[in-house]
């Protein structure tokens, strides 16, 4: 047998690795709850209309073929008019550069960072690929904690102490996969400010900014004077279009210290020659046109999130912290199971619902399983009266054994 670079045989990336067992028992004839992916299509989220017209007309007027690898200027202009309305940030065309996906922006980024054993800081629990992306190119993810206590913001002296000489980059995620936490205006200038004292570029995954639900979400890229920021973001959420892997790097770089990196990210864009034409045109759309389709699902959001989250306060054994942006919620349970990972199969196996442990978003997700809260009303409700049975037959089971 020819033997694989263990760098990538030891890829794991828990919100897909769950859905084996479950797709196993889905031939084996039975229906599968599904609450492992953050992916709003699965449960009747759509792009907006603007956008899937455009995405079409692309492809019959025949713009099917290859274009610039930092992406077509249009969309790039598109882009920075977001970023200037949003976040009052000034880009040029060059900051800009359209990816599949922050997947890739992601890629790029640690890629291009790494120098042997280079360091990234990540939040822990994190979105995986944080970890799997820096670990597969040769870099150590350093995990920061996000404290519960603290409605899962980052701790910042548990920052400070992870950083050592070689720390590249401080990532963030706000608002949070898998928390749903949406940091405070505090906590993201605290962050600039210890990224300023060790001369680190900022990392910072935006790619949730318009699903707030309570609260503001503040991007470092508003607040910096001199720290380099590579803000990331993409179709995928705000735009409800997973599928199309359109994403995008906003360089904010007021010192000029990012230019070698931006070189090297330039590079690895010119390797993979471009992103999908027609795709770009979608996007473009949905950047420019209407946001009435927002206002609509943002609304049908936030009521799924405040009745999963009543939901789960009444059942006994779990806590957990009110998310105020993105589509997660990331309860903390209590009971007999061995491990969160065990938690989460067993109740795969006796009820057909699918969640992901805990700690397949890093140590500090131990004990914990990240749920969406995507689906209509009556699929919550079943959702929850099977967990909730679960827990009591297991948790009563202890108490009498
Ligand atoms: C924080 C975060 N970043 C990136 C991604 C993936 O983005 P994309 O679909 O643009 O590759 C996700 C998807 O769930 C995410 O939660």
């Amino acid at each position: 047998m020819l033997e694989t670079n263990p760098r990538v045989s030891n890829i794991e990336q828990a919100t897909r690795d769950v859905a084996v067992p479950a797709m196993k028992l889905e031939a084996e004839g039975e229906h599968v709850i599904w609450l492992n992916s953050g992916d709003p299509s699965k449960y009747g989220f759509q792009p907006p209309e603007h956008a899937k017209k455009a995405f079409k007309e692309a492809i019959d007027s025949g713009l099917n073929g290859y274009g610039p690898s930092p992406g077509l200027p249009e969309l790039r202009e598109a882009i920075i008019t977001r970023e200037k309305k949003l976040k009052k940030v000034k880009l040029d065309t060059s900051d800009v550069l359209v990816t599949t996906g922050v997947s890739e922006a992601l890629q790029f980024i640690v890629l291009t960072l790494d120098k042997h054993g280079s360091e990234i800081l990540i939040p822990d629990p994190s979105y995986p690929p944080y970890i799997a992306t820096t670990r597969l190119f040769g870099g150590n993810p350093k995990g920061y904690k996000l404290d519960e206590n603290n409605n899962w913001e980052p701790d910042i002296d548990d920052m400070r102490k992870k950083i050592s000489l070689k720390t590249r980059a401080i990532a963030i995620i706000n608002p949070n996969n898998p928390t749903g936490a949406v940091y405070k205006k505090k906590t993201i200038k605290d962050i600039i400010d210890l990224a300023g004292e060790y001369g680190l570029p900022i990392i910072s995954d935006e790619i949730y900014d318009l699903l707030v639900y309570d609260g503001k979400h503040v991007s470092p890229a508003t607040l910096t004077k001199d720290v380099p920021i590579l803000m990331l973001n993409g179709a995928s959420k705000n735009y409800f279009a997973t599928g199309w892997r359109m994403g995008y790097i906003a360089k904010i770089d007021p010192e000029n210290a990012l230019d070698e990196v931006w070189d090297g990210i330039n590079r690895l864009a010119r390797l993979r020659l471009c992103t999908n034409t027609p795709a770009q045109f979608g996007f473009l759309a949905a950047i420019l046109g209407s946001y009435a389709y927002l206002g609509r699902y943002k609304k049908m959001l936030n009521s799924r999130r405040k009745f999963t989250l009543k939901r789960l306060r009444e059942i006994p054994g779990l806590d957990v912290v009110a998310p105020r942006g993105a589509f997660y919620l990331f309860p903390k349970y209590r009971g007999p199971w061995r491990s969160d990972k065990e938690f989460v199969l067993q109740l795969l196996k006796e009820e057909k619902v699918l969640f992901v442990h805990g700690s397949g978003f890093g140590k500090n997700g131990k004990g914990h399983f990240r749920t969406v809260f995507l689906p209509p009303r009556s699929i919550l409700e079943e959702t929850f009266s099977r967990l909730e049975r679960f827990i009591e037959r297991h948790a009563l089971a202890k108490v009498r054994a």
